[in-house]
């Protein structure tokens, strides 16, 4: 029932990133990040796949608890 169900928009996380795409993936060189990077694990910004803080409004709209994923140097 649970898998069966994949066309609906019920339990979807991603509501409108790369829609026309099969899967949504990202890659990033860990020689190009500089000091530290935020990405967005809650699917709601409009900078994705960077956090901008749209996490806030979405917990506070639903009770949830996301946050970002931080990629920081050692010596940053
Ligand atoms: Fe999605 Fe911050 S905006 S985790």
């Amino acid at each position: 029932r649970y898998f069966s169900s994949r066309s609906d928009s019920k339990g979807k996380v991603n509501l409108e990133i790369s829609k026309d795409s099969a899967k949504v993936v990202h890659s990033f060189d860990i020689e190009d990040i500089s000091k530290k990077a935020v990405y967005c694990r809650c699917w709601r910004s409009k900078k994705f796949p960077y956090c901008d803080g749209a996490h806030t409004r979405h917990n506070e709209e639903t009770g949830d608890n996301v946050g970002p994923l931080i990629i920081k140097r050692r010596d940053a």
